[in-house]
């Protein structure tokens, strides 16, 4: 194939501000100066996987403005090849993020120009997915748009899907995905919309979603790492993280999501494909931001 990784999903300016605390309803609180940085769960995963070393193309839509030409610019600094990258129709895709002293973080997005890449945009993109070892895509474009990108992949080609931000999924896109990336929020919304009981565990959550379709289920754990489960069986494996000091959480779901597709399509074992992306997830939390806090391969001492 001519790329490890085609990343089909949203390109945002994070727009980042710290803050002690979180505004009630009806309050103001002062923050830090304002750092705007290159985002987005699609773009960011495209940079994470160039920054590794896979061969990497984006399939997004961005405004014709300063944001998306900060956006275009992270791209193709990381060596992620911005061809298929579409340009106009509405302005770029805003995330307004506030970071607190945790690291942890908050996200409003608008999605601009994210909002119009169309299904149609993904059928004229035909030559890029008979391309692609693995196809990887969020829920920050429109559900269509994601329904049609399932629909789009060649034999053989592994589609990998983050649900985030979570929303109702076509039973035909949960039995595509190989494996669905979920956190516990996304695990529970998911399992709710399909009528069923969560349970406690990541073990039941996942044993639930593969009930219902996909062909393996990783559960993101944050701090903990994740666990892997597939139909083959067993209640999961878990996967730790090691760990850091939290700086910046932001993005570092991304940076995982990026980490796992990208050696899964390197023929690795869902085991030793999380086992590696709970390095990158790791070392992408250490630093500010989302693309700019991204490990290389050798920062993370694999080959
Ligand atoms: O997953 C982190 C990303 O979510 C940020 O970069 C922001 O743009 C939002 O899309
Ligand atoms: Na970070």
């Amino acid at each position: 194939s001519r790329y490890d990784l085609v990343v089909v999903g949203s390109a945002n300016a994070d727009l980042v501000v710290g803050v002690e605390r979180r505004p009630a309803p009806g309050e103001t609180v002062l923050g830090s100066d304002l750092v705007v940085h290159p985002g987005g769960k699609g773009a960011n995963q495209a940079v994470a996987a160039a920054r590794l070393g896979a061969r990497t193309a984006l399939l997004a839509r961005v405004g014709d403005d300063a944001h998306g030409r900060l956006l275009l610019g992270s791209q193709r600094e990381a060596g992620v090849d911005t061809g298929p990258v579409l340009v106009g129709g509405a302005p770029t895709g805003v995330a307004l993020i506030t970071v607190d002293p945790s690291g942890d973080n908050s996200i409003v997005v608008s999605p601009g120009a994210n909002a119009r890449l169309t299904p149609q945009d993904i059928r004229a993109a035909a030559p890029l997915f008979a391309a692609a070892r693995v196809v990887s895509v969020q829920l920050e474009i429109p559900l269509d748009t994601v329904a049609e990108t399932a629909r789009a992949l060649a034999p053989g080609t592994r589609l990998v899907l983050n649900p985030s931000p979570p929303a109702p999924l076509p039973a035909d896109v949960l039995a595509a995905c190989d494996p669905l990336v979920v956190n516990e929020h996304e695990a529970r919304y998911i399992l709710g919309i399909l009528g069923q009981e969560a349970g406690d565990t990541p073990e039941e959550w996942a044993g639930a979603l593969l009930g219902h379709g996909p062909r393996s289920v990783v559960v993101t754990l944050g701090a903990e790492g994740a666990l892997i489960a597939d139909s083959r069986g067993g209640g999961g494996v878990r996967v730790p993280s090691p760990k850091v000091e939290a700086v910046d959480t932001t993005g570092a779901g991304d940076a995982f999501t990026a980490a796992l597709a990208w050696r899964l399509g390197r023929g690795e074992s869902l085991e030793e494909a999380a086992a590696f992306a709970v390095r990158v997830g790791a070392a992408a939390v250490t630093r500010e931001g989302a693309q700019a806090s991204y490990p290389t391969a050798e920062e993370v001492g694999a080959p």
